[in-house]
């Protein structure tokens, strides 16, 4: 499945130092083949001798805005500072190291792809396929974070997100790819139901008559979730007094029930989620800061919907193969697949999920979804205004260019190249349909792209 990583020298002309890089690289067995811009594969190397705008163009134009990772390697004496090695991430690098020798940079090299192909099997693995829909740059650069961390590190991971995003669903992921606890419990909290007169009981448990209806004593969460993860969903929302007491378990795995003295133990992998800004909770003295750092080992943003639009057909037919299964291989007619990439979705995937139920409802007989099953308050009288795709992200997008010193002509083809991109990816690469949905003629895009492949194959 997958394909030998890339490499490309930009300079130097000497081939015997090219040869002796590639020799190290496949007696270290990472085999390589030369960069092919038609059919570049997910990763790959650029070894360059010198620094120059040039070199950033193709680093960002083979990472695809970091979908692709690309490993920028100096060689044969290039000087790199820190500045130009920043820029080069920037760029959409995902790793840039100097070397001394070619062995240890083979090495370094090796190491780096096997960590990204053990990220990529589980990515395509059937717990992340079958239940977490997306193909999304933005969806996946969270996703391949997210799985690494799951997998590769016992950190506490946060999930901060808009409702609806499906941080619950990584939770749950995060749990079933960590191996040191995924065949044990999964407890989730939801901390929008502590009680603060039970002083925390959910979570330490309690002994008999800690208080006024502590019948028998009980076990709580932290007791629960000994062995196995424990999600604190909604977490912006636990009480300031509770999170006082959260530090010290958090921190180091001891605690004690309510209405005892003695210190238990528990020992759990911690994912936490909240739709709240809890760098602002923080400011408004809601949200304690040393329990932020302690849930925060590593933090991850989940992207709304709107930042993917790319994921909104394949989900919507992932819920209808769900809510209509006889349907195997039904669809949206156009006009409604249209509709469902131009509506707003305040509620980001829930929305979009409980759209596709009202539609599977109504649908009646065989064929597509046609624009009658809609709901009658989805017709487009409610459909949002054309205009409303100029969203702040886009003018924040714009201004980044702006001080990055990027002038009309790069911001234009940048859009140009982003909107073919998605109109070909939405219409599954028919480039009539693409074409269509761009305002082009097929012969108008098929020249663009063309263009673009030979501007790619001339850098
Ligand atoms: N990538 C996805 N693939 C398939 N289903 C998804 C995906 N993301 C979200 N969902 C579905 O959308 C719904 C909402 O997801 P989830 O409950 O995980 O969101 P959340 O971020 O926890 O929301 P909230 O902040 O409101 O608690 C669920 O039914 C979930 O199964
Ligand atoms: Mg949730």
């Amino acid at each position: 499945m997958h394909r030998e990583p890339w490499i490309h020298f930009c300079g130097p002309k000497d081939l015997v130092a090219r040869q002796a890089i590639l020799d190290s690289l496949s007696s270290h067995g990472v085999v390589t083949r030369s960069l092919d811009v038609n059919a570049p594969s997910d990763e790959g190397i650029v070894c360059f001798s010198s620094i120059d705008d040039a070199l950033y163009e193709l680093v960002r134009e083979l990472s695809h805005n970091r979908d692709k990772r690309v490993l920028a390697v100096p060689v044969a004496g290039a000087q790199l500072d820190s500045a130009q090695a920043w820029r080069l991430m920037l760029a959409g690098a995902s790793d840039v190291f100097r070397w001394s020798s070619a062995s240890e940079m083979a090495e370094r090299v090796k190491a780096r792809f096997d960590r990204w192909r053990a990220v990529d099997e589980l990515l395509q693995s059937p717990t992340v396929q079958k239940n977490l829909i997306g193909g999304s740059p933005a969806w996946r650069s969270a996703l391949r974070q997210i799985v690494e961390v799951a997998r590769f590190t016992d950190a506490a991971v946060l999930l901060m997100g808009e409702s609806g995003t499906g941080k619950e669903l990584i939770g749950r992921l995060v749990h079933e790819l960590d191996p040191k606890v995924s065949g044990s419990e999964l407890v989730i909290v939801d901390c929008t139901t502590i009680a603060p007169e039970l002083s925390g009981s959910e979570f330490f448990g309690h002994e008999r008559g800690a208080f006024t209806g502590a019948v028998g004593a009980r076990d709580g969460a932290f007791a629960d979730a000994h062995g196995g993860t424990l999600f604190l969903d909604e977490v912006g929302e636990l009480p300031l007094a509770l999170q006082a007491q959260l530090l010290r378990v958090v921190q180091e795995g001891t605690y004690k029930r309510v209405g005892s003295n003695a210190w238990q133990r528990s020992q759990f992998r911690l994912v936490s989620a909240t739709n709240r800004n809890l760098l602002q909770s923080i400011e408004n003295g809601h949200f304690r800061h040393d329990l932020y750092h302690r849930i925060g080992g590593w933090i991850f943003r989940v992207p709304p919907l709107h930042e993917r639009r790319e994921d909104i057909v394949p989900l919507a037919r992932h819920f209808l193969a769900t809510f209509l299964p006889g349907l195997a291989e039904a669809d949206f007619d156009l006009p409604v697949r249209e509709y469902l990439l131009n509506r707003a979705y305040p509620g980001n995937v829930r929305d979009l999920r409980q759209l596709i139920a009202r539609i599977s409802s109504r649908h009646v007989g065989p064929g597509p979804i046609t624009i009658g099953d809609l709901p009658d308050d989805e017709h487009p009288a409610n459909a949002p205004e054309k205009e409303s795709w100029r969203v702040p992200e886009f003018e924040r997008s714009i201004a980044q260019a702006l001080s990055l010193g990027i002038g009309l002509k790069e911001i234009s083809q940048a859009a140009a190249e982003t909107a073919t991109r998605i109109a070909m990816q939405e219409e599954n690469g028919n480039l009539r349909n693409a074409a269509r949905r761009l305002g082009v003629t097929d012969r108008a895009l098929q020249m663009r792209r063309a263009a673009r492949r030979q501007h790619n194959g001339g850098t």
